[in-house]
């Protein structure tokens, strides 16, 4: 059996989350508005078997009042959490338990998008300044599924950005809303002026400040976030906290993640080849088209698999300028391929 024809099989046999001595949450791949839909996350689960993957945010109105399924994943992406966007209780909750039902890992709630979309509906890193709401929100939702219900948040948010502030809001969500687990941007929102995309930038990360917030809260299980690029420095972070989550980096440069599994959750399965990840990938795609997929759709996420190797730019570009034609398939990604000089064994 080729390498590729391995990659797939454990990928269809294996459809519940490989198991590991650590919690998922060690390493995970940040919700990513656009980018992590479920084509973005059936390829990155091939190059980390145990990552734990977030879905994109999804509103509740978009669940509850939607024509299209919003709920729909492959079987293969376990462990998923599902990140809901919305702040009225009983909506969340219609949504965690249809989620549950569906079989999702987790639901994780969004307390970070400063967009100003977001917050017209009253959601996002707007509710840091509501922490009696957002526990309400994540006590509506544990009182109807028995997955975790988590929370994903800011350092701080415009002028409320002293550690107190953040104290009391964590403290008043896991007191009064139950949470127990929380991901921390470590980075404040800037609710107006800036962009969402300034925003990731803009002002500086404080990693020290949420290192203190796991010291003061230590029965709480929480994951940093925020500017994180290397293996090195997610051992790093390790030693504070027990959970990174990488967004843009795992996205653009997606072979960091064929480390993962060895570096941070002790895996012995030998590291992937990128070659072998995207025959992989065939099937995969071949089904997707016939069910009425576009080939771009799904070959966008992988544009970055072959960063800073010879023939990465022909491989972006002849994608590029592909795999949006009508009719193309898999065959646009065995040209792409072949740019890659044939002697590397990538
Ligand atoms: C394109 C894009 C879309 C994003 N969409 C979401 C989202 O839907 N929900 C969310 O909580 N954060 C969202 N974020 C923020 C990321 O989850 C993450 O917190 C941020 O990018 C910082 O992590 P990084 O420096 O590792 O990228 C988004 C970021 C990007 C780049």
């Amino acid at each position: 059996m080729t390498e590729s024809a391995v990659v797939s099989n454990q990928q269809t046999e294996n459809k519940q989350a490989v198991q590991s001595e650590y919690p998922a949450c060690r390493f995970s791949i940040a919700p990513m508005l656009d980018w992590t839909d479920r084509h973005c996350r059936y390829f990155h689960r091939l190059l980390s078997e145990h990552a734990q993957l977030y879905t994109e945010m999804v509103t509740t109105g978009a669940i509850i009042h939607g024509k299209a399924d919003y709920l729909a994943y492959n079987e293969e992406e376990h462990p998923l959490v599902l990140q809901l966007g919305g702040s009225n209780p009983a909506d969340l909750a219609t949504c965690a338990k249809l989620a549950a039902e569906r079989g999702y890992d987790e639901i994780n709630l969004n307390v970070g998008c400063p967009s100003d979309r977001v917050q017209n509906g009253r959601f996002g890193a707007c509710l840091m300044g509501e922490a009696e709401l957002v526990a309400q929100c994540v006590a509506a939702m544990r009182e109807v599924v028995d997955i975790p219900v988590s929370v994903k948040t800011r350092i701080g948010i415009d002028e409320q950005d002293s550690y107190p502030f953040l104290t009391d809001f964590v403290g008043i969500v896991s007191e009064k809303g139950g949470c127990r687990d929380f991901t921390i941007h470590a980075r404040k929102a800037w609710l107006s002026g800036l962009s969402p995309k300034e925003n990731r930038e803009i002002p500086p990360l404080d990693y020290p400040r949420v290192y203190q917030l796991k010291k003061d809260f230590p029965h709480l299980t929480m994951g940093i976030n925020g500017g994180i690029k290397t293996l090195e420095e997610m051992e790093a972070h390790l030693a504070h906290m027990d959970g990174v989550m990488v967004g843009r980096e795992a996205y653009q440069n997606p072979y960091l993640l064929a480390e993962i599994d060895q570096r941070l959750f002790g895996s012995d399965t030998p590291m992937k080849k990128r070659r072998a990840v995207v025959e992989a990938m065939f099937p995969y795609i071949e089904r997707e088209l016939s069910q009425g997929a576009y080939l771009n759709h799904i070959t966008r996420h992988m544009l970055g698999l072959f960063q800073n190797m010879p023939g990465a730019r022909q491989w972006r570009r002849h994608i590029s300028e592909n795999a949006h034609k009508p009719g193309s398939g898999i065959e646009v990604l065995e040209q792409a391929l072949a740019k890659i000089p044939a002697h590397l064994d990538v």
